[in-house]
């Protein structure tokens, strides 16, 4: 069977920074608490005219230099978001655009924060089925702009970023194992009700809190740990039919949700915490995740990886790859 693998990843931040100090500043909350009850320390804002789109293609570009490939490579784009750049033309498209990869096909993914691991099962279904060649997995996001500002049990949370992965056809090693699902039960304790198309912004709605993130924190911590736990041992069971990993790349909403997987899996020196200083990226955390590892050399050819994510809807996601 064709196998298909990580072959470059990438990040992009925007430069401004929001730090817990700023926050302070903003609503009744304290640097204390926040690094205390979610382990962030700062998290990056875009600027107002900065897209989502605008953070992929230098996420993109970065991967794509990591491959040794081409804008011209490109099969497929496939860009994982909740905060597209507009109702259409895709950010996929737009990433096409930017990046000029005028070849590639190009699809956005919507699966909130699982939506990286989704776009990557996807692109390796493809891959391994002989369609494409070489698919670029794009999670990005300007959550900042879904963030009701005045409410800090959700505004300390949250940052902008983008992260990016090309994926190929692999002789050793590659993506082994994935599980990807959905719990529609949980709609009540995550969402943003108003912005779409059955619920758009009328002038009377423009300052109710539905227009922006609405959340349960308990309800949606219970969830993450649980579900990411019991995910975690079914990708590594179908994958290598043990839990002995290298390195567990959680999806980053919160520190202490990671320890507590960590810990329940008895994992927890393996699994990676990048939190503090870019705060929960949605779909872009474990891309941006995997970059940081690889560049600190925590992350080397050969070793047993997990993903796992979990996001609103409730949606969640695991991965089990072996690193090329
Ligand atoms: C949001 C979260 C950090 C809150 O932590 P918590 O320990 O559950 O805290 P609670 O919600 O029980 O709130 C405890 C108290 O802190 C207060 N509080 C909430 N946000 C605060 C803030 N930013 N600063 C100071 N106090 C705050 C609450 O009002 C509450 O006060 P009360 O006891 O007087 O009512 C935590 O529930 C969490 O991370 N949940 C998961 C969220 C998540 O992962 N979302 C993204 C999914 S992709």
């Amino acid at each position: 069977m064709r196998h298909a693998g990580i072959v470059g990843v990438g990040m992009y931040v925007p430069p401004g920074t929001l730090t817990n100090r700023d926050l302070e500043r903003m609503v009744d909350t304290s640097d204390e608490w926040i690094r205390q009850r979610t382990g962030i320390e700062e998290r990056h804002i875009a600027d107002p005219e900065v897209g989502s789109s605008d953070l992929a293609v230098q996420a993109a570009k970065a991967a794509l230099a990591d491959a040794g490939c081409g804008t011209e490579d490109l099969d497929l784009i496939l860009v994982a978001t909740t905060t597209p750049d507009q109702p259409f033309p895709t950010t996929a498209v737009m990433v096409q655009k930017g990046l000029e990869a005028w070849r590639a096909g190009a699809v956005d993914v919507g699966a909130t924060c699982s939506g990286f691991i989704y776009g990557l099962s996807l692109a390796g279904a493809l891959i391994e089925a002989g369609r494409m060649e070489r698919v670029l997995v794009i999670g990005a996001e300007t959550l900042s702009r879904l963030t009701n500002w005045e409410d800090r049990s959700t505004c300390v949370l949250f940052g902008d970023g983008a992260g990016a992965v090309v994926v190929q056809a692999v002789s050793e090693g590659g993506l082994r194992a994935f599980e990807l699902g959905a719990d529609g039960r949980g709609t009540e304790f995550l969402n943003a009700w108003v912005g779409g198309f059955k619920r758009p912004v009328t002038a009377d709605l423009l300052d109710s809190p539905n227009r922006f993130i609405n959340m349960t924190g308990r309800e949606v911590f219970k969830f993450a740990v649980r579900t990411m736990e019991e995910s975690v041992r079914r990708v590594a069971d179908r994958a290598w039919g043990s839990l002995e990993m290298d390195l567990l790349v959680p999806h980053q909403a919160n520190a202490r949700i990671i320890e507590a997987v960590g810990q329940r899996l008895g994992v927890a020196d393996k699994a990676l915490i990048n939190i503090q200083r870019y705060g929960n990226t949605s779909a872009a955390s474990i891309p941006i995740a995997l970059t940081e590892a690889k560049a600190s050399g925590r992350l080397r050819p050969g070793m047993r990886v997990v993903l796992t994510g979990f996001g609103g809807g409730f949606t969640y996601a695991g991965a089990a790859l072996e690193w090329v």
